[in-house]
């Protein structure tokens, strides 16, 4: 979604605000602009249509902009087409486009979310006299700032206050009041936002990349909360108008792990990232080779007492909790049902009140997902979040947290926080096993001392990517791709398939081999490239005959299964062969082709790798 950047110091404001919005861009990037104030001047407000650079090039940098105060944002369009009109920041006056508008209007501000009230409160604002530029609810947003500001003769705190009681939807909102220099005023519902303060200076964003070059101390803003923000200081204020107090936090992420580190995209540094991820992921909660899981609200008499599951999360995080579905009612024999957030949210779910909902999200601000997590808490169920970003909403407001230790994620095809997310299914799925007595001691160390192994193992197939990236140069110009395979096979087919989809915009479709002869079958002509995944013993014959019927018919077969079945060869055209584990974890390691695969064809078609076509990050509105 779109990304958000405010700063209040001693530096120049543009040029910061322009390196947090490139750090930003992941979040959309259709249009950008910044709006900056010397002093007591009014704002200063710069917009283009296009990729951030074309606002770098019309403001050298952001150094034809002089100011120490100032609000940035990229766009993501939702509300009107991506034009320069259209892109924030917006103004309360009549923006002419000459700069006039921006000098008389009071309020000039920037969004992320949608409010979704916003025509009726523009048929209100246009009775009062005021009138619209553009398509934009963020314009609506801020013309009533300015509308309650004026009427009721009274401080910002308390103008965006009367607003947000007004307003539907989702915001997080950074604004700037002629007025008021060198103070940014910001609040926030259901979007995400983060306030950092370094040395007499004071940073917000979308995002902790954004501001994590300047420091890692931050406050986070609570839903429905205001903020003041002046040089190195902040005030944050309920809906009253009451001074609410605040911790600061410190974020551990090194700022180094939010740079390419002399990879090419982000995306192949953080599939290089995974060893290590999944090797801290596992640390977290491994100790002295036990499991614990106390401190996310987990003992034993808790773990006794789960009688259901419920996994809900979004895309590949849904992909995840697939495979932790099979891991789970294999180990630990408790009933698992995975749903997609969008659909658990409204389905008006059956839930056991002895059950458990687990939702999964590497942003943790997932609008569907964190609606879900909502759902079930009203619902009264314990809730359980296996989440990424510390302080996100997701993590906030559910019961528990687990976190995953994948350090910042920056492309926006995810693969070292699926690669944790699974780590995490796993460990809940050893420890529940073990204390619902369904394995022994002895098969509990061997569980925990294989997982132990799983880093070391990705390292491995790494090593030999070439190979994938030399087989993939041959498949630039496939139209269709499918990928089939049984059980936890299944589940990662539905992963490289989205993979393959996201970044190099090449259909696929990831099938169980099973259903194959239902319909799909037909999908098959001669050359399809047909993605056969093998890694569990009790299924490999079963798939290997699916792959022989569609080769019958013409496909052209990759198999990707553990080292040892190369008679898989006499079936497959081409075969990528990964280290043995135990078959509960070969997602961990079955995956990591296939998001090499989607990752080489998206380079081999010239595409943006990190940032897709349409695609955001995190998807924080509906
Ligand atoms: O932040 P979340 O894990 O909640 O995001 C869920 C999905 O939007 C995400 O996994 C998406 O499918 C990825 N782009 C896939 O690579």
């Amino acid at each position: 979604m779109c990304g958000i950047v405010g700063f209040v110091g001693k530096h120049q404001a543009a040029p910061i605000l322009l390196d947090g919005l490139a750090r930003l861009e992941y979040r959309g990037y259709d249009s950008a602009g910044l709006a900056i104030r010397n002093g007591e001047e009014p704002a200063e407000v710069v917009k283009s249509k296009g990729r951030l650079k074309i606002l770098a090039e019309k403001t050298d940098n952001g150094n034809s902009l002089v100011g120490n105060c100032g609000i940035g944002h990229t766009r993501w369009a939702t509300h009107g087409e991506p034009s320069k009109t259209n892109a924030h920041p917006h103004v309360s006056g009549n923006c002419t486009g000459s700069g006039s508008g921006e000098v008389e209007s009071e309020v000039v501000g920037v969004h992320n979310g949608i409010i979704e009230n916003f025509k009726e409160l523009k048929e209100k604002l246009l009775k009062h006299g005021y009138a619209f530029y553009s398509q934009t609810d963020t314009e609506v947003v801020v013309k009533l700032v300015d509308y309650y500001y004026k009427k009721y003769n009274t401080d910002p705190a308390d103008a965006i206050a009367k607003t947000m009681v007004r307003v539907r939807g989702s915001y997080a909102l950074c604004m700037m009041f002629k007025s008021h220099p060198g103070e940014i005023w910001v609040a926030r519902k259901d979007s995400p936002m983060i306030i950092g303060v370094s040395n007499g200076e004071t940073f917000v964003a979308s995002d902790v990349p954004a501001i994590l070059k300047y420091t890692r101390n931050v406050y986070y803003i609570g839903n429905m909360e205001i903020a003041r923000l002046t040089p190195g200081e902040v005030t944050f204020f309920n809906l009253d108008g009451d001074v609410i107090e605040k911790k600061l936090t410190e974020i551990k992420w090194d700022a180094k792990s939010a740079e390419k580190g002399g990879f090419e995209h982000f995306m192949m540094k953080e599939i290089h990232e995974q060893p290590k991820a999944v090797s801290d992921t596992i640390a977290s909660v491994v100790k002295d080779g036990r499991i614990e899981l106390e401190n996310i609200g987990l003992d034993e008499e808790a773990i006794k007492n789960i009688s259901h599951i419920y996994i809900v999360a979004c895309g590949s995080a849904y992909h995840t909790g697939v495979v932790t579905q099979y891991v789970i009612e294999d180990l630990a024999k408790i009933p698992v049902r995975v749903e997609l957030a969008s659909e658990f949210r409204y389905r008006k779910p059956l839930l056991d009140k002895n059950g458990l909902v687990i939702v999964v999200s590497q942003s943790g601000e997932t609008a569907d997902t964190l609606a879900a997590l909502r759902l079930a808490k009203e619902k009264g169920i314990k809730t359980l979040a296996i989440v990424n970003v510390v302080g996100s909403s997701i993590a906030r407001e559910a019961d528990n947290v687990f976190y995953t230790l994948a350090g910042p994620e920056i492309a926006v095809a995810t693969t070292k926080a699926y690669s944790t997310q699974l780590i995490a299914g796993y460990l809940l799925a050893i420890q529940f096993a073990l204390v619902r007595g369904q394995i022994d001691e002895e098969k509990y160390s061997l569980l925990i001392t294989e997982l132990g192994t799983i880093p070391k193992k990705i390292e491995k197939i790494l090593e030999d990517k070439e190979r994938i990236q030399w087989f993939v140069a041959k498949q630039a110009n496939a139209q269709d791709v499918f990928f089939i395979g049984r059980g936890i096979d299944y589940a990662v087919c539905l992963e490289g398939s989205l993979k393959m989809k996201e970044i190099s915009y090449v259909h696929s479709e990831a099938y169980a081999a099973g259903e194959l002869k239902h319909g799909t079958i037909s999908l098959i002509e001669d050359g399809t490239l047909v993605i056969g995944v093998l890694t569990q013993g009790e299924l490999y014959e079963k798939t290997v005959s699916n792959m022989v019927e569609v080769k019958s018919r013409g496909a052209y077969l990759m198999g990707l299964t553990s080292y040892g079945h190369y008679e898989i060869e006499d079936t497959a055209n081409f075969t990528v062969y990964i280290p043995k584990t135990d078959e509960h974890f070969s997602a961990s390691l079955s995956v990591i082709p296939l998001q090499l695969m989607g990752y080489y064809l998206s380079v081999s078609r010239g595409l943006d790798v990190d940032k897709p076509r349409n695609l955001a990050k995190s998807v924080t509105v509906e």
